[in-house]
């Protein structure tokens, strides 16, 4: 089929470049004219893996091409996805003025009968205006169809996840549009669940609410953990065996970040005030975060007093591995805060720098190797879970830095293991670690 995608973040890209592999004819329009360059040259303004060499692949057969030109873009395809962005206002609530600039743009093109597909996360109802923008400025011989069609893909894994998803979402009335949306996903063989278009809105919503509670649930069960005298690996371990739980999204730690959890948690809670309902486990659920991403701090001032001009090595900066985003991050909150406190930060991150860099600039030192980074560190702080943090020989600890006092936000070592190094380590819902010797 002919399909155009109207943004080229990461949704758009991966959607994109994932349809052209199932052999579709794919469009992608964005009006960031470097980023469509970039992309002309087969090079992807996000690191994703995997996501590169599908869109080279598929530049090079024809299959896939990238435009700023709303006119090619959008005058005859047969499906056209919408995946612009839909950030979060200072109240919370989400600013929809993209969805709005591409709704019209694709009323005042299309030339043909056509398939709007919603692929951005929009709050329950906006589709809806969708239809009406699109219908009150069509000419009447043009069929439009809008269906909502969430998206569930996690950054750092999206492109497994296009094709291994749990479940695809199709929201629409019409059976007609439902049965072309079908066929598009057929070939992926995952489970298609078809209902309104309000509910697909609000399994979007809820679905990423509801992980973001059980890491919140998960993070306040290692806080008390921590007062009892209980392993939250063992505990997590424990209630995840439980099918009705499951084992995912039980990792405790320095709390979500990312750019969905922390804006659709808020935006929940926003849609629920606006229909007079007052959502108090989710406002729960972001209090317990904010509290969380600030933990390593406590506790590193419960441990050494004032962190003025302490060197702080931090280990981490995207909100999560296998990512540059660091939108929300855990990390940056902490290099805010430490550089409040007056400390001398120097991170290390194997890809998120370049992006940290726009937010921090010159406030912290950064650092392209973990052993720069902790040397003559007093403290290290471990923020993100990368497999280069992770499988770090532990004895770069005590090599690099007088008297380690470590932090890790992640869990990221055995307690068997770090008990073997002359180390102070303290971690989430974990008993802390003394220095032997
Ligand atoms: C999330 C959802 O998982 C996707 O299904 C959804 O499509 C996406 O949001 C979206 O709405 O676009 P993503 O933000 O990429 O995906 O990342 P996750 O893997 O869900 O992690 C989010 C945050 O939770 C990270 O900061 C991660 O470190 C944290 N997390 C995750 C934990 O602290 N513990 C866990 O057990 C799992």
């Amino acid at each position: 089929m002919k399909i155009t995608v109207a943004g080229a973040g990461y949704v758009g890209l991966v959607t994109c470049a994932c349809l052209a592999e199932l052999g579709h004819y794919v469009t992608c329009i964005d009006i960031q004219k470097e980023k469509i360059e970039m992309l002309q040259n087969g090079r992807s303004p996000i690191y994703e893996p995997g996501l590169e060499p599908l869109l080279q692949k598929h530049l090079q057969n024809g299959t896939l091409q990238f435009t700023t030109d709303s006119h090619q873009a959008y005058s005859n395809p047969e499906i056209i996805y919408i995946a612009v962005g839909t950030p979060e206002k200072e109240d919370g609530t989400v600013d929809l003025k993209y969805i709005h600039v591409i709704t019209h743009t694709i009323a005042h093109y299309i030339k043909n009968d056509v398939l709007i597909c919603t692929k951005s996360t929009v709050p329950v109802g906006t589709n809806d205006l969708i239809k009406e923008i699109i219908y009150s400025r069509i000419p009447s011989n043009i069929k439009a169809e809008v269906v909502a069609t969430p998206e569930f893909l996690r950054e750092g894994s999206a492109v497994f996840d296009f094709f291994h998803g749990d479940r695809i979402v199709i929201g629409t009335d019409n059976p007609e549009a439902a049965s072309i949306m079908e066929q598009i996903y057929l070939p992926l063989k995952i489970p298609i669940i078809t209902t309104d278009i309000r509910s697909a809105e609000m399994i979007k919503y809820a679905s990423n609410a509801f992980l973001a509670t059980k890491i919140s649930f998960i993070n306040e069960i290692a806080n008390i953990c921590e007062k009892v005298g209980a392993n939250i690996e063992e505990v997590a371990y424990g209630i995840g065996q439980d099918k009705r739980i499951g084992p995912n999204f039980l990792k405790a730690g320095i709390g979500f970040g990312g750019s969905c959890f922390p804006k659709d948690t808020k935006a929940l809670v926003q849609l629920a005030g606006d229909v007079e309902h007052s959502f108090e486990l989710l406002e729960s659920v972001i209090k317990v975060n904010n509290h969380q991403q600030s933990l390593p701090i406590l506790k590193a001032k419960q441990k050494i007093g004032s962190l003025h001009n302490k060197k702080v090595a931090l280990l981490g900066l995207s909100f999560k591995p296998d990512t540059d985003d660091v939108r929300e991050s855990a990390s940056i909150k902490i290099a805010k805060e430490l550089i409040q406190e007056g400390a001398i930060v120097r991170a290390y991150d194997p890809i998120a720098i370049p992006n940290a860099k726009k937010v921090l600039g010159d406030t912290i030192e950064y650092a392209y190797d973990i052993r720069f980074a902790l040397h003559e560190a007093e403290l290290a702080i471990i923020a993100t879970d990368w497999e280069h943090i992770k499988h770090v020989p532990l004895d770069i600890f005590h090599t690099f830095m007088e008297d380690p006092i470590i932090i890790d936000g992640r869990n990221c070592y055995p307690l068997r293991e770090i008990q073997k190094y002359p180390v102070t380590y303290m971690s989430i819902g974990r008993a802390n670690v003394h220095k032997s010797g």
